[in-house]
């Protein structure tokens, strides 16, 4: 994909997620379908009806392309070129009618080596009406305008997010994190949205997110975000027999704090 096929992307991409963050809005008070409840998870009709339609959307402009998303995956796992979706990142928060949750969708292209490396990503969050977008050949930007990840650089000044993930083992991780940094930073968040903890360390709002055992379509696209707002998106593949496929864990920064976490 040349400069301007990937701007021209950029802009059905938004538009897309622009109308997936609707149909999220046009639901939040309202009753919700419930498809299942494990004891850290809810997933609903709206996380599946969600995909569909960014799904759909984009087919019509590249019906060639795959997807990896929370609610399934479509085409051929080695496509040249793959779409990562969350419909819904921070569906707990939305079934509390707590307005912090978004959309978020990157692409990725196979690389020589055949690793997908993300292009293009956006996050959108219709609470806020906030749109955050990054391409390989563009700045991070929010609603159009340039973005940059914070110049705090102590531990003692940082105000970071941890999250909390779906198995106990992921759990204990970031208990353990928190429990070590609550009294050396200036504060501690638990916000529910990963890749919005994302795109609030890449917008300056927070200096860190940490959280072992999110999803590769919780941080594709917000990673990505991040690094073009000069952010640090440190992440490690979890292995081992009980670790979900491309799960990771994430201790992401400003370009000061990179490593600092012990995390
Ligand atoms: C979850 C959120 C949450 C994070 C979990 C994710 P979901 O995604 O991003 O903040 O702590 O690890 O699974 O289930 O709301 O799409
Ligand atoms: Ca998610």
């Amino acid at each position: 994909m040349n400069e301007r096929d990937l701007k021209a992307c950029l802009d059905v991409v938004c538009k897309v997620a622009l109308k997936a963050g609707d149909l999220m809005y046009a639901n939040w008070r309202l009753p919700k379908q419930v498809n299942e409840v494990k004891q850290h998870d809810i997933k609903l009709a709206l996380d599946v009806k969600c995909q569909e339609l960014i799904s759909s959307e984009l087919k019509k402009f590249y019906p060639e392309f795959a997807l990896f998303g929370e609610e399934g995956c479509e085409g051929a796992t080695n496509a040249p070129y793959r779409w990562v979706v969350d419909p819904i990142d921070g569906t707990v928060n939305f079934v509390f009618e707590i307005p912090h949750a978004c959309t978020s969708i990157a692409l990725q292209k196979l690389d020589n080596q055949g690793v997908y490396q993300t292009i293009l990503g956006v996050v959108y969050e219709p609470f806020c009406k906030e749109m955050w977008t990054a391409t390989r050949d563009e700045v991070a930007m929010l609603n159009g305008k340039a973005i940059h990840s914070s110049e705090r650089n102590t531990l003692e000044e940082s105000v970071i997010s941890v999250g909390f993930a779906k198995m106990q083992k992921n759990v204990n991780l970031s208990l353990e994190a928190m429990a070590r940094l609550t009294s050396q930073v200036r504060k501690v968040r638990i916000m529910g949205s990963a890749a919005l903890d994302l795109t609030y360390v890449a917008t300056g709002r927070l200096d860190a997110y940490l959280e072992a055992g999110v999803r590769l379509w919780d941080i594709a696209a917000a990673g990505f975000i991040l690094e073009k707002a000069g952010g640090h998106f440190g992440k490690t593949l979890l292995t081992g027999p009980t670790a979900e496929p491309e799960s990771y864990k994430v201790d992401a920064t400003n370009h000061w704090l990179a490593g600092k976490f012990n995390f």
